[in-house]
């Protein structure tokens, strides 16, 4: 029997991408190009399974092409935004995603990116390239204390409960969470976390506010110019869920006044296209989207897809499916 066809949209860690080898009739995209909308047709109508990761886009007019072969979409990535999903379940797509896995190295890049906007982190590594240090003096470059502080999450999901345990244990800071119903008892009282009745309570109480909520419509520009108002001037946002959930314009608007002291982003509204007012501004701290990026959690990732795609092509339950 011939094997099943396979294509995988990106490179991924070598170990994965052997196993897919061994295992299906696998493309791999050598160049790691982003593939086109047509390159998505002809995917779907030439393959049984298509593997997509977060960068890519497939609306609905990419998943309604005719004459598709394509039965499941096996998700690189936890976050599944950037898939028409109504659509995808209208075309009888099977998706599946990878969670559980990035967990610990998400919350570890939301805490380096509260260390370094708390700290001043990058702009003193930029001093330094640039040759603009004069040496130690007690008001240079004075910032926030970490310790003891209080952090306010939206969303209290894996990767914000792994980020409280860093926090709080690690940092002594007192958690503030919301979320539509009350997290368990066990970390509750593990972190003494406190749950607030809404955003605008969260917010004015919080010394670091880091977002944890799903992309999409519901949560786009979720933290607008009004919430970012209820900010305290001295607080930091920090951003590792979806660039949409924040209104850059408000935030870039926010951070030249000084209205907020600083965020951190590891995700952005339109990325890879950034806008290109943050780069001016000394007091936000960007990276490429690096929540996952351990070897480790990438490997875990497409160990993932292949359990899925294992499961699929032997008829039995899914793991890890969306619809
Ligand atoms: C995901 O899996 O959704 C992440 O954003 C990738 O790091």
């Amino acid at each position: 029997m011939s094997k099943p066809k396979v294509l995988i949209t990106r490179r991924w860690p070598q170990s994965v991408e052997d196993k897919l080898q061994q295992r299906y009739d696998v493309s791999l995209n050598l160049d790691d190009h982003p593939l086109t909308a047509d390159e998505f047709k002809d995917a779907l109508q030439n393959y049984d399974a298509v593997c997509p990761s977060v960068c890519d886009s497939l609306p609905a007019e990419v998943l309604n092409v005719a004459n598709k072969r394509c039965k499941i979409l096996g998700n690189f990535g936890v976050g599944y935004n950037h898939i028409d999903i109504n659509a995808a379940q209208q075309q009888g797509l099977i998706v599946t995603n990878t969670p559980g896995v990035l967990t610990q190295s998400t919350a570890d890049i939301a805490m380096t990116l509260l260390l370094m906007s708390a700290r001043r982190g990058a702009e003193g590594d930029r001093l330094i390239r640039a040759k603009q240090w004069t040496g130690w003096c007690p008001t240079h470059m004075m910032s926030s204390d970490v310790t003891g502080a209080t952090l306010g999450l939206i969303g209290f999901g894996r990767i914000a409960q792994a980020m409280a345990r860093k926090a709080h244990h690690g940092f002594g800071m007192k958690i503030l969470y919301v979320k539509p119903t009350p997290a368990d008892a066990s970390i509750v009282n593990e972190l003494q976390a406190v749950r607030c009745e809404s955003i605008e309570q969260l917010l004015p109480q919080s010394d670091y506010v880091s977002l944890h909520c799903p992309g999409g419509e519901q949560t786009r520009h979720l933290i607008n110019a009004k919430r970012l108002q209820l900010m305290k001037p001295s607080a930091h946002l920090i951003n590792t869920a979806r660039g949409d959930v924040v209104d850059s314009k408000a935030l870039i608007a926010c951070l030249q006044t000084r209205q907020i002291a600083g965020a951190g982003l590891d995700v952005y509204e339109g990325e890879p296209n950034i806008n290109p007012d943050f780069l001016s501004l000394d007091n936000v701290t960007l990276l490429p989207h690096l929540g996952s990026a351990t070897i480790a959690t990438r490997t875990a990732m497409g160990e993932k897809v292949l359990a899925n795609l294992q499961a699929f092509f032997a008829g039995e339950p899914l793991p890890d499916r969306v619809v």
